[in-house]
């Protein structure tokens, strides 16, 4: 049996079901390559187990399922494991190898995003800014909402391997470089946890702006917004 198993990104994350699941896995893999949390240790205790981490190769390859034939094994995710991650794969594949998998959720870095007070309905489509910022998709992500008056949330790329994060100043710059004018953006480092920074202004304003925890996103608000959403982003200024 294969568990997907959410770990949000804070200890206090972690739920009964979380909590129950792990404990009766045979093996746990901690998948941290699509986000950044409070670290295999801290879990270990938690669960009372040993933990291995697992990098991208592994996990997207057929290890996983074949492990899960004859044990109990359990995938720790940060945030929930099936938002913005590819671990969908796995759910197909074991099925076609008649492995059964559960998932249990969490929280994700969308849950947190409520607490900026952007409706979730006025949000278009998502980007992702990556270290190649030669790219323009992310760029035309934005205009495109834009044109419907949607917000943008950006996520921004990491490499936990290699102690590397793409910063809010980083996406900034980008979309500066690509050709966006000044605009009231918002800021947002390492939600959900005691770290949380949430900062709102002027784009050009929040470019030299400490952005220094991580994992971080940026949200562009669209141009049109509902007088409570006004209300909340001021919170943030
Ligand atoms: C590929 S997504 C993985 C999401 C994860 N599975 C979840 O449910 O939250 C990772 C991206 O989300 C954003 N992100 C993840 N955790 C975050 C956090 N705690 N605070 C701000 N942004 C975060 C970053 O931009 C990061 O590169």
């Amino acid at each position: 049996m294969l568990y997907l198993i959410g770990i949000g990104f804070g200890k206090k994350d972690i739920n009964l079901n979380s909590l129950e699941t792990a404990k009766k896995c045979d093996k746990l893999y901690l998948e941290n390559y699509t986000s950044k949390g409070c670290g295999a240790k801290d879990f270990e205790r938690i669960f009372g187990k040993k933990i291995e981490k697992l990098d991208r190769d592994n996990v997207e390859s057929d290890f996983l399922v074949k492990e899960s034939k004859e044990k109990n094994i359990g995938l720790l995710v940060y945030g929930d494991c099936l938002f913005a991650t590819t671990h969908v794969s796995l759910i197909l594949d074991a099925k076609k190898e008649d492995v059964d998998v559960e998932i249990v959720h969490n929280n994700s870095v969308f849950n947190y995003l409520g607490d900026i007070g952007l409706s979730i309905y006025n949000y278009g489509k998502i980007g992702s800014i990556t270290f190649d910022f030669k790219v323009d998709t992310p760029y035309n992500i934005l205009k495109d909402n834009l044109k419907i008056n949607a917000h943008t949330l950006f996520l921004l790329d990491l490499d936990v391997k290699n102690n590397k994060y793409l910063s809010g100043n980083d996406g900034l710059k980008y979309l500066f470089d690509k050709g966006m004018k000044d605009r009231l953006v918002v800021g947002c480092c390492a939600l959900g946890t005691k770290e949380k920074v949430i900062k709102v202004g002027m784009a050009k304003e929040l470019l030299n702006y400490k952005f220094d925890k991580y994992p971080q996103c940026l949200i562009i608000p669209s141009d049109k917004l509902h007088f409570i959403e006004e209300e909340a982003l001021n919170n943030f200024k």
